[in-house]
């Protein structure tokens, strides 16, 4: 053979084996044990890892495995108790020697306690949380299903995770509920109780719970069901995940996720909304697999919600209302079909907060409107990531403006706090000397009455952190525009709740609410500061707060 080309071959095959990816590495394990506990660095990248289960591909996720963890998440194994898998890696196999069964996560001991750990906030055990998802009450069980990546500190692998409340104050985690499948990752979506059967997946006396979620692919965003007959805890997708509604070439839009899916008793029937585009879309279903379009309303981007409210409590004065993920809202009439807004978009929330959603099947007799929003609030240095805020109570009332959404914390999270002191009309400066014992505190909640007569703006801060700035000669509260209820009025009200990576602030009895990643100034050491030319406050109140961990 010429020796040129036998050179040029030689190369060509250390080329190709210098080339190739490391080959996928795989170590195979019987499960006795509920988490197999896997450690994962940034340093490296993320590739696929596939649990294989007699030849058939369990499940498939992508994770950052190193010999050398940052920190460690998990798998919860339990639904593979006693079974044979095969765990292949694409990545650097190194991390594979270290990988373990346990009944135990990595990090147990510890947990709910790291530095950051939200106390009295719901928060993932580990990984990346979104979007609440699924929110609907069945058999004095609170669920909380949310937009999760279980194997990594940001997003990806979008899942399904779980967690339950009986007082939607204190949370257990259960295992993932929907996980990526062929059709695509599980992104946003509702779930409802068929109380009718009208699926046929229920059984005598046991309805089903149904989800409806968007399988989310390179290509295209479709919606799909799911049900499950255990109260969430195990789930069935209907017709193998297929979807039963896939609108992108109707919309020549990739964007069509999120379905938001109620009981509309006046027509018996589902209703469905849908974010398409530009909007949100209603569709119909008597069985909630067969969905028929029928109206479209412009303005919104994501996780719609829709429901009906009574203003001021009157039930002979109801309004609908619409929103997306930022929280805006127009007000309006519904007649299971379409949505006529009646009026503007507002917004009574903002900061963190974001694709919020209210809870389904909240029975008749407590009525109330139950929000949960997504606080997107970077929990630095932690093996998990964001938290859900404070569930509130929304209502509809008469405002100078007109009809407003209002929200306050549900009256379950008074159980939290216990009173510790009480001032009425101090000075700014007596008010900071007052507050000087509470600088440390790790959590606590703090109502306020502040009264401005020589200042054109006034706040309270902690470490040089604004958590109030209201500009009243611009009429803007943090950034926002926010003009009180009696125009003349120089007061503000706050109910602020501080947490450890977190603070959230309830203005005048719920009119507007806001929310942010607690940032204390390292270098400021003021601690709690009220400040403004000469201002009062009126009323000062320090509660502690208890933590939710056990
Ligand atoms: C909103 C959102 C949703 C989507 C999900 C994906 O935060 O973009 O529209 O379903 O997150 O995680």
């Amino acid at each position: 053979m010429n020796k040129y080309l036998l050179t040029a071959m030689l190369l060509t095959v250390t080329l190709l084996t210098i080339m190739q990816p490391a080959a996928a590495a795989d170590i195979t394990i019987k499960v006795t044990k509920r988490y197999l506990n896997l450690p994962v660095s940034h340093k490296q990248e993320r590739k696929a890892m596939t649990y294989t289960i007699g030849g058939k591909e369990a499940q498939r996720f992508v994770i950052r495995l190193s010999a050398e963890p940052e920190y460690w998440v998990f798998s919860d194994l339990s639904a593979y108790k006693g079974k044979t898998i095969k765990i292949s890696y694409e990545g650097d196999a190194a991390g594979l020697g270290k990988v373990y069964q346990d009944d135990k996560i990595n990090g147990q001991d510890s947990l709910y306690h790291e530095q950051k750990r939200p106390q009295y906030h719901f928060s993932t055990r580990r990984g990346w949380i979104n979007d609440p998802n699924g929110l609907v009450f069945y058999e004095g069980e609170y669920h909380l299903f949310y937009q999760h990546n279980p194997f990594e500190r940001d997003w990806e692998n979008m899942s399904w995770g779980h967690a339950v409340s009986k007082d939607l104050i204190h949370w257990e985690e259960l295992p993932v509920a929907l996980h990526p499948d062929k059709i695509g990752t599980m992104f946003s979506g509702s779930a409802v109780i068929d109380y009718d059967n009208t699926s046929g997946f229920g059984k005598p006396g046991k309805p089903a719970m149904v989800a409806a979620y968007t399988a989310d692919n390179p290509d295209r965003q479709v919606q799909c069901i799911a049900y499950s007959l255990d109260k969430g805890r195990t789930w069935t997708k209907y017709n193998d995940g297929k979807p039963v509604i896939d609108s992108k070439e109707k919309w020549n839009s990739k964007d069509t996720r999120d379905p938001r899916v109620f009981w509309y008793k006046p027509g018996k029937h589902w209703v469905m909304a849908l974010n398409e585009r530009d909007g949100h879309s209603i569709y119909i279903s008597d069985n909630l697999k067969d969905w028929k379009f029928e109206s479209h309303t412009t303005g919104f981007w994501e996780c719609p919600d829709l429901f009906e409210l009574p203003v001021d409590g009157d039930q002979n004065n109801k309004k609908w209302v619409m929103y997306g993920a930022s929280n805006t809202y127009m007000i309006g009439s519904f007649d299971g079909k379409a949505f006529k807004p009646e009026g503007g978009k507002y917004y009574f929330s903002s900061g963190s907060i974001y694709a919020a959603q209210t809870y389904n099947n909240i029975p008749e007799a407590d009525g109330r409107r139950i929000q949960i929003g997504w606080g997107r609030i970077p929990q630095q240095g932690m093996p998990f990531n964001n938290m859900m805020l404070l569930p509130t109570e929304l209502t509809l009332r008469k405002t100078k403006d007109g009809i407003r959404l209002f929200s306050v914390p549900v009256k379950e999270a008074e159980q939290l706090f216990s009173p510790v002191q009480k001032w009425t009309n101090l000075s700014s400066s007596e008010a900071n000397q007052k507050l000087k014992e509470f600088y440390k505190a790790d959590k606590l909640r703090i109502k306020t009455t502040i009264k401005l007569s020589h200042a054109t703006d006034a706040g309270f801060n902690l470490f040089a952190q604004r958590m109030i700035g209201y500009d009243m000669n611009f009429n803007q509260l943090n950034g926002m525009f926010y003009s009180p209820q009696d125009p003349t009025s120089m007061e503000l009200t706050a109910d602020i709740f501080i947490d450890r990576s977190s603070i959230e602030v309830f203005i005048d009895g719920g009119t507007y609410s806001y929310s942010m990643e607690r940032r204390p100034d390292p270098g400021n050491t003021e601690g709690f500061h009220f400040w403004g030319n000469n201002i009062e406050v009126k009323n000062l109140e320090v509660f502690s707060a208890k933590s939710i961990w056990r």
